[in-house]
């Protein structure tokens, strides 16, 4: 496909309005195989002081309250959704609606009904579509889809995936946000980071079969939301795990992690260890007096395969990086016509997930997807 110049509108410049942002006027500094031109045209934001920042901060050539005039204007032909998760689908829809190819934040929608609809939207349309979850672009991750599709941990028997915040720890003095409203979040934790590890555990251990789920509000003022989530499930070829979503796990600040347990070996992550990837292997002697078995960490550090070396793949990595290489599979996949993957039916699923785990926290029942 010949994209010479991706016109970029991005819907919202919160936090991750400005990360995308970063992205798009970064991103061909670490990769060299995105020969397109890529310009900010327009940005959409609610308050008046945001939309001057965003011209200022980012560049963009002008900015406006209103999202569908993203949408409308004809010289854009790639929309970013960086708005509160209410407001994805409407925006999501009129983008594919009008020819855009559409890098959306997580998760799709609000609901299972409402990612379907974009799902097969998507399916009929000739443009790209992609959802931000960009755990599964740290290298360490990588690495470890990699190990385990070679046979390094056998057959998966056993895992657990968490991800911890501790911002609903203590309620008092915090400022106002959408992510307090059940209305506006589709939930609570459950969706914000629940959905970013379900994600996660489907690209590593593969599609579950079933859920028992307990979500509780322990914090939260709106009772409808919930700040701790804890899901059991069975994948397809029965292995069990635990996936903990929570936003009162004191002493954290933003931390995923998980342990992948198998018939002949385990790896696992932490987010705030970003470098390295553990594994064990029983294929390691164990004598004498332990002989060389036990975990062992993978210097995975910035080593993505396609990157350029700027910066060199020895220097340390941050969160900001999976970020800029989740959105360059993107630009490539719309430059090169590749299918474009975490897809918008990937994270469908995802969503099916989420509401069947609310399902069975309501109801104490184990849920079958
Ligand atoms: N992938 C990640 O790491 C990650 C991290 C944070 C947030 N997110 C996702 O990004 C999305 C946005 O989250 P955020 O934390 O940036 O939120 P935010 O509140 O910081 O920013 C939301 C932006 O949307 C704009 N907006 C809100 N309502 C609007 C309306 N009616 N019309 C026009 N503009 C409007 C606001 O002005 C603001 O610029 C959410 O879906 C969230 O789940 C993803």
């Amino acid at each position: 496909m010949d994209i010479k110049k991706f016109n970029v509108g991005i819907a919202g410049y919160g936090f991750i309005g400005k990360v995308h942002a970063y992205g798009y006027r970064t991103v061909k500094f670490y990769y060299d195989d995105i020969p397109s031109e890529i310009e900010l045209i327009g940005v959409c934001a609610s308050s008046d002081e945001t939309r001057r920042k965003a011209i200022k901060q980012a560049g963009f050539k002008y900015a406006t309250d209103d999202f569908t005039e993203l949408v409308k204007d004809r010289n854009i032909n790639i929309v970013s959704c960086c708005l509160p998760n209410h407001l994805h689908y409407e925006f999501v829809k009129a983008a594919l609606e009008s020819g855009k190819h559409v890098y959306c934040d997580k998760p799709l929608a609000l609901n299972v009904k409402e990612a379907s609809e974009l799902t097969e939207m998507a399916k009929k349309s000739s443009v790209k579509t992609q959802v931000v979850f960009q755990l599964r672009f740290f290298p360490a991750v990588m690495r470890a889809k990699q190990l385990m599709e070679d046979g390094y941990i056998g057959k998966v028997n056993f895992f657990r995936f968490l991800y911890l915040h501790s911002s609903c720890v203590k309620q008092t003095n915090k400022a106002y946000s959408w992510k307090a409203e059940f209305e506006k979040v589709g939930g609570g934790v459950l969706v914000d980071l629940g959905s970013h590890i379900i994600d996660l555990a489907l690209h590593l251990v593969g599609n579950f079969k079933k859920v028992r789920a307990t979500a509780k509000n322990i914090t939260s003022p709106d009772k409808r939301t919930d700040d701790v989530a804890v899901l059991e499930v069975e994948t397809t070829t029965g292995a069990t795990g635990v996936l903990e979503a929570s936003k009162i796990a004191t002493g954290t600040n933003d931390e995923v992690r998980f342990e992948i347990y198998g018939s002949d070996g385990a790896v696992a992550f932490n987010s705030m260890e970003p470098n390295w990837l553990s594994v064990y292997s029983m294929n390691e002697p164990d004598s004498p007096i332990g002989g060389l078995r036990g975990y062992k960490k993978i210097e995975t550090v910035q080593r993505y395969p396609d990157a350029t070396g700027m910066p060199l793949a020895k220097f340390s990595i941050g969160w900001i990086r999976s970020h800029i290489a989740c959105l360059h599979s993107f630009l490539y996949s719309i430059i090169y016509d590749k299918s474009a993957s975490p897809s918008f039916e990937e994270a469908l699923n995802v969503q099916k997930i989420i509401e069947s785990s609310y399902e069975s926290s309501r109801t104490g029942k184990t849920v079958f997807l």
